[in-house]
């Protein structure tokens, strides 16, 4: 059973899926970007970068200085949100940066007694307010992806429609219920197609995409995320979709796939 979300609660949310390449990173910038961009009043959003990749960190054109702190600098309360986020563009959105020194953060996280309730713990504590939190984790099911789990309100999963992405969404699956029986409750918030591409493939993906439907219900979101190239081109130059091209179908769907998630 889902808890429903209270009024201006604050909500975070996580990307999860430990097949790599499936489209999260880009799902977490572009979501975050239309919850900040597209709301009524202004809501202030964050958006985490769980990823030793930094992939998240580039996306939005961010480069860190040598030096400079970063996530594990605050889930090990070295420093608070307010050191280490980096704004983009003059706007409501602010980006927790990563770089490949988490993966040393990521062995003193695990060891630490606060595991797995370190990055909970510091967005409870931390005084900097917002309204969504996004968090971009890594493809694996590491200590930084459980610390995410733990950490969110919902968990959403991207979907390729390929056999192999459906045999690994049943194992995360049993993951993550395995977390949740463990004593931390988890909530699957959905589930929804990304990479989607209507011309190749299309009965065996449509057939994927009614399977999955089958076994999740009301969890498989209506919205498809469709292959765009301008999502990757918003990338390349630090830019969201709706900064770099709000009418392309990449700025629709996810515009979509956002509305259906802060309404659910
Ligand atoms: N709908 C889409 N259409 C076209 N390109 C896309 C789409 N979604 C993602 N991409 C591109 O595919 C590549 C992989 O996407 P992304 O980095 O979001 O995946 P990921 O799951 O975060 O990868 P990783 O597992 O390495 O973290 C990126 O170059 C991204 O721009
Ligand atoms: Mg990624």
């Amino acid at each position: 059973m889902q808890k429903p979300y209270i009024n201006n609660q604050l909500r975070i949310i996580t990307i999860i899926n430990n097949k790599g390449g499936v489209g999260k990173t880009t799902t977490a910038q572009n979501v975050g970007a239309a919850m900040a961009t597209f709301s009524k009043t202004d809501k202030q959003v964050l958006i985490v970068d769980l990823d030793p990749q930094g992939s998240l960190t580039k996306s939005f054109g961010i480069s860190l200085e040598k030096g400079s702190p970063t996530v594990g600098s605050f889930i090990l309360s070295k420093e608070p949100l307010s050191q280490v986020i980096v704004n983009y563009n003059h706007s409501n959105i602010d980006i927790l940066p990563a770089n490949i020194g988490l993966i040393e953060d990521e062995e003193v996280i695990k060891d630490s007694s606060e595991f797995p309730f370190n990055l909970k713990k510091c967005l409870e504590k931390d005084p900097k307010k917002y309204d969504f939190v996004v968090i971009d984790c890594p493809p694996t099911l590491s200590a930084l992806t459980k610390i995410a789990l733990i950490a969110c309100h919902r968990y959403y999963i991207p979907l390729q429609p390929e056999y192999l992405s459906y045999e690994g969404l049943r194992e995360l699956i049993h993951y993550t219920n395995h977390i949740s029986q463990s004593g931390s409750s988890i909530f699957l918030g959905g589930v929804f197609a990304v990479r989607f591409n209507p011309y190749a493939n299309k009965k065996f993906s449509r057939e994927l995409i009614e399977m999955a439907k089958k076994q999740l219900g009301d969890r498989f979101l209506t919205t498809y995320i469709r292959e765009n190239s301008d999502l990757y081109k918003a990338q390349a130059q630090g830019k969201h979709i709706f900064d770099y091209n709000k009418a392309s179908n990449g700025a629709i769907d996810y515009y979509n796939l956002t509305k259906e998630i802060i309404l659910k």
